[in-house]
């Protein structure tokens, strides 16, 4: 079986003041399906990016993506993507914030209210069905987000830093059940995060993002999901702390 993604050597920079900018620097990469992949990097060392190269919402200056084989680079709309500010449309409820892509891809709505319904409970969201985003606490609408997301309809969701803004006890909460509920649905899942307890807590492997331009440093399988015991986890923090910490220069600090 293929990869379910792979990238080859994908580039990317931006004008800045009228000169382009390496951002991304040759980033080559592969995950199987069902693998719950983070990438942990510095902030501003492009992880972002990267994420939207993969959503096909920016192109890349070199380098190629594949989807289960095919080549799908600059391609829209295959993989789900939850943007690291996703907002849910405040006149809109639950239901029909969930609703979302399906009504872009215009496809057919009976069938997909049946599918949001069925989910709904798996979700935590059945009371909140009709509500508004600003009736839901950020944990819910979180969770509303990544139904949203599920409803996309592909087996491959890139996540970024989707519990960033949330309290730590409600985050332990909903990394909790994202596990539970990514393998449930057998889904495929990339994580973008900062924070190396969250991507321990979570994936099947780490990978690590650093410099300017940014770049994989590293990449550490941890086996079965969350199931490290205590000296393992710390030995491991540690092991990533010093890879993502080697990259920063005097500059990064700024
Ligand atoms: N649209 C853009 N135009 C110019 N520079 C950008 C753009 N998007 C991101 N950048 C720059 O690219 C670098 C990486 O940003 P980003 O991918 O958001 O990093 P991260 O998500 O790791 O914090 C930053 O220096 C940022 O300022
Ligand atoms: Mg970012």
């Amino acid at each position: 079986m293929p990869p379910i993604l792979r990238t080859e050597k994908l580039s990317k920079s931006f004008l800045l003041a009228g000169q382009p900018r390496l951002i991304l620097d040759g980033l080559s990469f592969e995950m199987d399906s069902e693998a719950f992949v983070s990438v942990v990097g510095s902030s501003g060392c492009g992880k972002s990016t990267w994420l939207e190269l993969l959503a096909g919402i920016t192109h890349p200056d070199s380098g190629e993506i594949y989807y289960r084989g095919e080549k799908i680079t600059g391609k829209t709309g295959l993989l789900g993507y939850m943007p690291q500010d996703d907002l849910l449309f405040p006149w809109l409820s639950v239901v029909e914030n969930v609703l979302l892509p399906v009504r872009v891809r215009d496809s057919d709505i009976k069938t997909a209210r049946e599918k949001v319904h069925k989910l709904l409970p798996v979700f935590g969201l059945e009371e909140h069905a009709a509500h508004l985003p600003y009736q839901l606490s950020g944990g819910l609408r979180q969770r509303a987000a990544f139904l949203r997301t599920v409803m996309t309809d592909t087996q491959l969701l890139l996540l970024d830093e989707p519990f960033a803004s949330l309290d730590a006890i409600t985050r332990l909460q909903l990394q909790n059940w994202l596990k539970d509920i990514t393998t449930e649905l057998k889904l495929s899942i990339i994580f973008v995060t900062h924070d190396i307890d969250e991507a321990l807590n979570l994936s099947d492997e780490i990978q690590v993002m650093r410099g300017k331009p940014g770049r994989f440093a590293g990449a550490f399988k941890l086996g079965e999901r969350g199931k490290l015991n205590e000296p393992e986890r710390a030995a491991l923090k540690r092991q990533i702390l010093e890879l993502v910490a080697d990259g920063m220069t005097a500059g990064d600090a700024r």
